[in-house]
C-alpha cells in the first residue's frame, strides 16, 4: 500500500503533511512530519495543488484557510479534536463583551468560526511569544486553560483571562503519574507538553511543543527521558536516537483521534479525492488574518 500511495502521490502532485502524533505508517509516507506550527507554515507555502493533511480537522481547516486555492483533503473525516469542540464563537464574544480592552489569542486547536472572532492565533510553540507581542496588557486566551496558565506563568506582566477548555489526552495525566515516573526513572530528564496540567508541568526540565520536545531530546547530553506527551513521540524518538532511552509518562498517553488515519485512508484520499475541506469564503476571509499573523510572527 505504501508503494501505491507514493506512486499516486507523485502522479497527482500531492503534498502529504503528517502531525507527529500520527501512526508510524503514516509518518513513513509523509513528505513532512510536523508540529502544528510547521504544518500551518508548510500548508501556507505549498505549491502543490493537492494537500493531504494527516492529522485532525482543525489542521486541515487551517491549511485551507492559509492556502484557499488548493484542494485540501482530510483522509480520516471523523478525526476531530475534542478541545477544539469545547468552545463556540459565542463564548469568545461573551468574553469580549466582559473584557472589551483585551486581545483574544486563540490556540490553533479551534474551529474556523472561533478563529474568525479572535485577534490572533498561536500554537504551543508560539503562544508565549504571541502573548508577549500583542500590545494589550489584558489577554483572553482560548480554549486551552493549561496552555493559557503556562503562558501566564511565563508572562507575569500580563493579565491572562482563561477559558475552561482542555485536551482530554493531556489533561488526564495527573501529578501522581509524574511522581511515579520520577521514582521509576530518577536519572531521566522530563520533557512535557504545555497542554498538561500545571501540577504535572512542575516536574518538567523542558516544556514545549512536539517539535520542541523532539529537538530538546536530540540536543541534550542526557541519556534517558520521560516524555510527557502523546506516545507517538516516544516511538519517533526511539527511531531517531536509538542510543538513548525514552519512556512514556504513562502508557495510556494516546490521542484516539490522531490514530484514526490509516494507510488505507490516505490511499482512498489519493484515489477518490476524499474528504475535501470546504469552508465558506466569508469564513476563510475572517479567519485568515488571525492565522497569517501567527505564521508571520514565527515561534
Ligand atoms: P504541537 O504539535 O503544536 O505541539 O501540538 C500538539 C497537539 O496537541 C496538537 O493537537
Ligand atoms: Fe486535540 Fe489533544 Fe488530540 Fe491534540 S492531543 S489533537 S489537543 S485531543
Amino acid at each position: 500500500m505504501k508503494e501505491q500511495i507514493l506512486a499516486l502521490k507523485k502522479e497527482k502532485k500531492a503534498l502529504i503533511l503528517a502531525h507527529y502524533y500520527q501512526p508510524m505508517e503514516i509518518q513513513e509516507i509523509a513528505d513532512h512530519v510536523c508540529d502544528s506550527f510547521e504544518m500551518a507554515r508548510r500548508a501556507r507555502d505549498a505549491e502543490e495543488e493537492l494537500l493531504i493533511i494527516c492529522g485532525v480537522k482543525f489542521m486541515a481547516e487551517s491549511a485551507k484557510i492559509l492556502n484557499p486555492g488548493k484542494t485540501v483533503l482530510l483522509p480520516a473525516p471523523d478525526a476531530g479534536c475534542p478541545m477544539a469542540d469545547m468552545i463556540e464563537p459565542e463564548d469568545v464574544l461573551a468574553l469580549r463583551a466582559k473584557y472589551p480592552d483585551a486581545a483574544v489569542v486563540c490556540y490553533v486547536n479551534s474551529s474556523a468560526a472561533v478563529k474568525a472572532v479572535s485577534d490572533i492565533c498561536c500554537t504551543s510553540s508560539s503562544a508565549e511569544k504571541i502573548v508577549r507581542t500583542v500590545p494589550e496588557k489584558r489577554v483572553i486566551f482560548v480554549p486551552d486553560r493549561n496552555l493559557g496558565a503556562y503562558v501566564a506563568s511565563c508572562v507575569p506582566e500580563k493579565e491572562i483571562i482563561l477559558f475552561e477548555g482542555f485536551c482530554p489526552t493531556h489533561d488526564r495525566i495527573q501529578e501522581k503519574d509524574a511522581i511515579a515516573a520520577k521514582s521509576a526513572y530518577p536519572e531521566a530528564k522530563f520533557l512535557i507538553h504545555p497542554e498538561c496540567r500545571t501540577e504535572v508541568l512542575q516536574y518538567a526540565d523542558y516544556i514545549g511543543s512536539t517539535a520542541g520536545i523532539i529537538n530538546a531530546a536530540l540536543e541534550s547530553g542526557a541519556e534517558a527521558f520521560v516524555i510527557g506527551t502523546e506516545i507517538a513521540i516516544v516511538e519517533r524518538l526511539k527511531v531517531l536516537a536509538p542510543e538513548k532511552k525514552f519512556y512514556p509518562m504513562t502508557t495510556s498517553f494516546i490521542c484516539p483521534n490522531m490514530k484514526k488515519c490509516r494507510l488505507s485512508d490516505v490511499l482512498n484520499s489519493l484515489e477518490n479525492g476524499e474528504f475535501e475541506i470546504t469552508l465558506e469564503p466569508e469564513e476563510i476571509r475572517l479567519a485568515q488574518d488571525t492565522l497569517q499573523r501567527m505564521v508571520e510572527l514565527g515561534t
